[in-house]
């Protein structure tokens, strides 16, 4: 049974990223202590900017070893990776980047390619690189409005994928076209930690506090593992 997911709220956007990247230091450290490596996986949109900028810095550099992080992402959008809607783009200008990670080390999802090949890519990448049962240490996520994660938007076909970990789907919103995983490799995961902030996102935080399921966020609940939102307190105010 899925423990139930945490809230921690945050006086500001700048206070949650740096609690953020505390926790995502530890995660990584606890996951390379267990197994000598760890898979992260990272999330889109524009919220983690902040976290991205920080983990980058001398003073958190320094407390992960991420020559032995195999980095991954939540989904995708299917455009180049050199366009401002890329979400891989967004990753490596704040943080790979300023990191030099090993290439080796990266797994973004070739969008470019198309939906419903990227994500069979992915699908077997994730498969190769996670081995039998494939489990992320740690995913970050972030959530829109209408309740969607990565990209699995309410209503969709992606939400009732049982079997696959990456699937192509549909937004409401340009670029539509995106791959994302699915909630088999989510719940999969040991840790997942939702970043959200802004008082527009009070009412689905509210539906998901409330347990609505029809917030695709809502069902993120790792069935080993455990989840964790971190709020600011605008985001956090609808909640009783
Ligand atoms: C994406 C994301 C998506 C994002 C939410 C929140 O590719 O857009 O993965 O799920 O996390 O839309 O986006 P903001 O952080 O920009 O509000």
């Amino acid at each position: 049974m899925s423990a139930a997911p945490v809230r921690e709220v945050f006086a500001s956007p700048a206070e949650l990223a740096e609690a953020a990247a505390r926790t995502v230091a530890d995660e990584l450290a606890a996951a390379l202590e267990r197994s000598g490596s760890a898979a992260l996986a990272l999330s889109g949109g524009s919220t983690p900017r902040t976290l991205y900028r920080l983990l980058a810095l001398p003073e958190h550099r320094a407390s992960i070893a991420w020559d032995r992080v195999d980095v991954f992402f939540g989904d995708e959008r299917c455009v180049p990776p050199i366009d401002v809607d890329s979400n891989y783009r967004m990753a490596h200008e704040t943080l790979l980047g300023p990191l030099q990670l090993d290439s080796e080390r990266v797994h973004r999802i070739r969008g470019e390619l198309g939906a419903e090949q990227a994500a069979a890519e992915y699908e077997e990448l994730l498969r190769a690189r996670l081995g039998p049962a494939p489990r992320l240490d740690l995913v970050l996520l972030g959530m829109g409005g209408d309740g969607h994660t990565a990209s699995l938007f309410p209503g969709a076909p992606a939400l009732d994928e049982r079997r696959r970990l990456a699937v192509a789907a549909r937004a409401p919103v340009e670029p539509r076209e995106r791959v994302t995983l699915t909630f088999p490799a989510l719940n999969a995961a040991r840790r997942v930690l939702f970043l959200v902030a802004g008082v527009d996102k009070a009412p689905a935080v509210a539906r998901v506090a409330a347990g609505d399921a029809s917030a695709p966020a809502a069902r993120v609940r790792p069935a080993e593992g455990s989840c964790t939102w971190m709020l600011d307190r605008a985001a956090a105010a609808g909640i009783p």
